[in-house]
């Protein structure tokens, strides 16, 4: 992969960070990155633990930049890309991935610029593991959808997709370790109250998790096909999963994730 023009991360909370991290451990040289916080403090501890160049003003990290990743919280949007417009570089590429921004709120914030694109990462992301779903607005160029690929693949698998199958794969995607973590935070109390040590259920349940994720990765067998070969009829899996059937746990999740 070749080395990437001048990015500029507007926005460095967990995901923003996730994604530095991500981009730097998938080989983008540190200065080719330049970072945006709200606060000094922020962005001097950012500079100091990544070597990026770092500032407050959104003015100086965006004038310049090819590519302007905008990851700041959703109810911020609007208000940023009126920071953003009027310093973005004629061929610079927006990808903001912000929870439910459309391409067409992207294009309305930023009325002399239409080359914009809806990423959905993952936190899975810091790890080099994620998956980003990718929209790019029409009148984006091959070498501005190129530099938004290149930018998220440092960090995982991009998967374009029409706008409409990302806002129905969102749910799914961008939040998805958020499920499992719920889930393993009440296994993890599980174990406790069955008189773990926290320290050793926590990595009992993580390494349940991985084998899981790994297996289900690994095969092209349905999730459910893959719990009956770990529940034996009438044994004691199957009576526990029983119990979460019968309190509803799958109408829950679909409940929540429609
Ligand atoms: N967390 C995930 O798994 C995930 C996955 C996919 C997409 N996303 C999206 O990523 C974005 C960030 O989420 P996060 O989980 O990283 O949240 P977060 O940790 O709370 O970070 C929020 C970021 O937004 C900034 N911010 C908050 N209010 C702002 C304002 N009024 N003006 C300018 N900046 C403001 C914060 O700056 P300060 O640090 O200065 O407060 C921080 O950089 C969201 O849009 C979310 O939808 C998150």
């Amino acid at each position: 992969m070749t080395d990437l023009p001048t990015v500029a991360l507007i926005g460095v909370g967990t995901m923003g960070e996730a994604l530095l991290a991500g981009a730097l451990d998938g080989g983008l040289l540190p200065k080719t990155l330049r970072v945006q916080a709200r606060r000094r403090e922020r962005a001097d501890e950012l500079a100091g633990r990544y070597g990026v160049q770092a500032t407050t003003d959104i003015a100086e990290a965006v004038s310049g930049a090819q590519l302007v990743v905008l990851a700041v919280i959703p109810q911020a949007v609007p208000e940023v890309l009126g920071e953003i417009a009027d310093h973005l570089d004629e061929g610079a590429v927006l990808a903001c991935i912000a929870y439910g921004v459309s391409l067409a709120d992207l294009q309305a914030g930023l009325p002399d610029h239409r080359a914009v694109a809806r990423a959905m990462p993952s936190l899975a992301s810091q790890v080099g593991d994620g998956i980003t779903l990718l929209t790019c607005a029409d009148e984006c160029t091959e070498e501005q959808i190129e530099t938004v690929t290149g930018f998220f693949g440092r960090s995982g698998t991009v998967l374009r997709l029409s706008e409409q199958e990302q806002t129905v794969l969102e749910p799914l995607s961008g939040g998805g370790p958020a499920y499992f973590f719920y889930l393993a935070a009440a296994m993890v109390d599980a174990g406790v109250g069955r008189g773990i040590p926290r320290p050793e259920a926590r990595r009992l349940v993580a390494d349940a998790l991985t084998g899981a994720a790994d297996w289900m990765a690994a095969s092209d067998e349905e999730p459910a096909a893959l719990i009956a070969k770990v529940c034996t009829p009438g044994g004691p899996g199957a009576r526990r999963m029983a119990v979460l059937d019968e309190r509803g746990v799958p109408a829950a999740v679909k409940t929540a994730l429609a």
